[in-house]
């Protein structure tokens, strides 16, 4: 493993990669252009290293001892006999690039250097070096000692030996290490490009406003953060960049194109709380939320026929009429009177209304992907008349549940954004970004999914996952964007679990 560890560039990173591998019992030093900014860090962790004593997770003599072990360099030269340094300054490849030239001029042959870069290629910033082979990609999140994931990133010339070394000390100092060739985004900030362009194209298309997405997402498959509120919090102009750089970098393949109307609210200033407005609004630091409609009062004339759906489900939407007082008619067909609701995946319900001969006027698609107990989700479609829409909205909120009613989608929207995260999961798998045993836990770890992609899947089931992305892509006149991945194709056509890897690979 490494014993002396040098970091260039004291700022947020830098200072959380110093407290890390000082906590763990490693000699660090640290450096920075601006004479200032390595006192300001030391004193930063110390005073952060204090809170835990404060709270006695940390006793006093240990923090002396960690704070010790974090020693500053007044020069770049005084890391001279390091064997690992890290850079964590500003991202600018030519910095970084002249950065590593002249550390390979003041280090051993065998020192090795690593780059925290978020969004640059490894192998263009070890281009410039002479031994383009001990560099590597060390990526952290921010907080560093919080966040327990670091990317270890191969470049193209990277020797094997140096990501073994990187790998163990990551472990060392307890972070979940997820080696992952250089690709655009790497493996975390690739994989996190459904959730919030998949949001922003139900928004675009007038499906549901960012309130009720972020709503749906958080009560049904139980994001902590609804995705426009995450815009919010990280700031739109950087999600912006994030997504048109990864768009670019993969030559503009339709699964990562970015909203035109996020271009236009950065370029309005609305870039969330930094800003006071965003999405939301924002006083003293508190999001103000809307209120949410009320629910419909009068009596519920119509009964209500179910479209074919599994006999489970069945039971429990009756279960949800039942109790707020709303009649299910038993025949195979509607009566003339009774509302129909159907429960398609990926398909919109106008298609499947066709598809089915319901009757336009008084049929309703219902989400099996909402959660029945805490937010259920409705979808209307033009032709829906609307006395009979306030009737449905009343018969499924009436019990005090909230009822969402959305504008006609293929897959509402837990659907199809659950389903693009599992989609782009099963294609980092394809491309070989991520082992099927490290994808699920960086994603968790590093973006605070309630699960991974592959748990996903499970959870809503593989084929349905299929289904929703081949009703998306018809319904969408065939659109790359939704096509599904092969990997995730051939385990639905072959019946093997998701994780099943590839031959020869991993
Ligand atoms: P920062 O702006 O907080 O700190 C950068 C520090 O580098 C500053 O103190 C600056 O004086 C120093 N610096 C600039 N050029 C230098 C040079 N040539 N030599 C020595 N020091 C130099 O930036 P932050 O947020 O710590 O980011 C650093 C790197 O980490 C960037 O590459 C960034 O993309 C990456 N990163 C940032 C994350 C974040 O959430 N902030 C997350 C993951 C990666």
């Amino acid at each position: 493993m490494f014993s002396r560890i040098g970091i260039i560039g004291a700022g947020a990173m830098g200072r959380g990669i110093a407290q890390l591998f000082a906590t763990a019992g490693q000699q660090v030093w640290l450096y920075d252009t601006r004479g200032e900014a390595v006192a300001e860090a030391l004193k930063f962790n110390r005073d952060l290293l204090q809170r835990s004593v404060a709270k006695g997770r940390l006793t006093p003599a240990a923090l002396e001892q960690t704070v010790a072990r974090m020693q500053p360099a007044a020069e770049l030269k005084e890391l001279a006999d390091c064997d690992l340094l890290i850079e964590a300054v500003v991202e600018r490849l030519e910095v970084k690039q002249a950065l590593f030239v002249e550390l390979e001029g003041l280090v051993g042959e065998d020192t090795v250097l690593a780059t925290n870069t978020s969004s640059l290629s490894v192998t263009q910033i070890a281009s410039a070096c002479r031994r383009p082979e001990r560099v590597a990609g060390f990526h952290f999140f921010n907080p560093v000692p919080l966040m327990k994931l670091v990317e270890v990133v191969r470049g193209e010339r990277t020797d094997p030996s140096v990501i073994e070394r990187l790998v163990t000390l990551a472990e060392h100092a307890g972070h979940f290490p997820a080696t992952t060739p250089d690709t655009p985004g790497f493996l975390v900030n690739h994989a996190g490009r459904a959730y919030g362009t998949e949001a922003q194209r139900i928004v675009s298309e007038g499906i549901a406003t960012p309130e009720q997405v972020d709503r749906i997402l958080r009560d049904g498959p139980g994001f902590k953060m609804g995705p426009f509120e995450l815009f919010d919090l990280t700031g739109l102009d950087i999600s912006h960049a994030v997504m048109e750089s990864v768009h670019d970098q993969f030559y503009y393949d339709p699964r990562y194109t970015p909203s035109y109307l996020a271009a236009q609210r950065v370029a309005a200033g609305l870039l969330g709380r930094k800003s006071g407005q965003g999405y939301y609004r924002y006083e003293n630091g508190q999001q103000l939320r809307s209120l949410e409609p009320a629910v419909p009062q009068g009596t519920i004339e119509r009964p209500f026929w179910l479209g074919n759906i599994d006999p489970q489900l069945r039971a429990r939407l009756r279960a949800v009429l039942d109790r707020c007082g709303a009649v299910l008619e038993e025949g195979d067909e509607p009566s003339d009177r009774a509302i129909c609701i159907i429960t398609p995946f990926g398909e919109d319900a106008s298609q499947a209304i066709e598809r089915l001969a319901l009757p336009a006027d008084r049929t309703l698609a219902y989400d099996l992907f909402s959660d029945f107990d805490k937010r259920r989700v409705l979808m209307r479609q033009p032709a829906l008349e609307p006395a009979l829409e306030a009737q449905a909205c009343q018969a499924f909120a009436a019990d005090g549940v909230p009822v969402e009613v959305i504008n006609d989608s293929p897959g509402f929207v837990s659907q199809r954004v659950v389903a693009s995260i599992v989609n782009l999961g099963c294609e980092i798998l394809q491309k070989g970004i991520a082992a099927p045993t490290t994808l699920d836990r960086a994603i968790e770890l590093a973006l605070g999914y309630p699960k991974g992609p592959l748990a996903f899947a499970q959870h809503y089931g593989p084929l349905n996952i299929l289904d929703i992305l081949q009703g998306m892509q018809a319904c969408y006149g065939g659109e790359p964007r939704y096509r599904p991945s092969p990997w995730l194709r051939r385990r639905v056509q072959l019946a093997v679990p998701l994780d099943t890897p590839d031959a020869g690979r991993h």
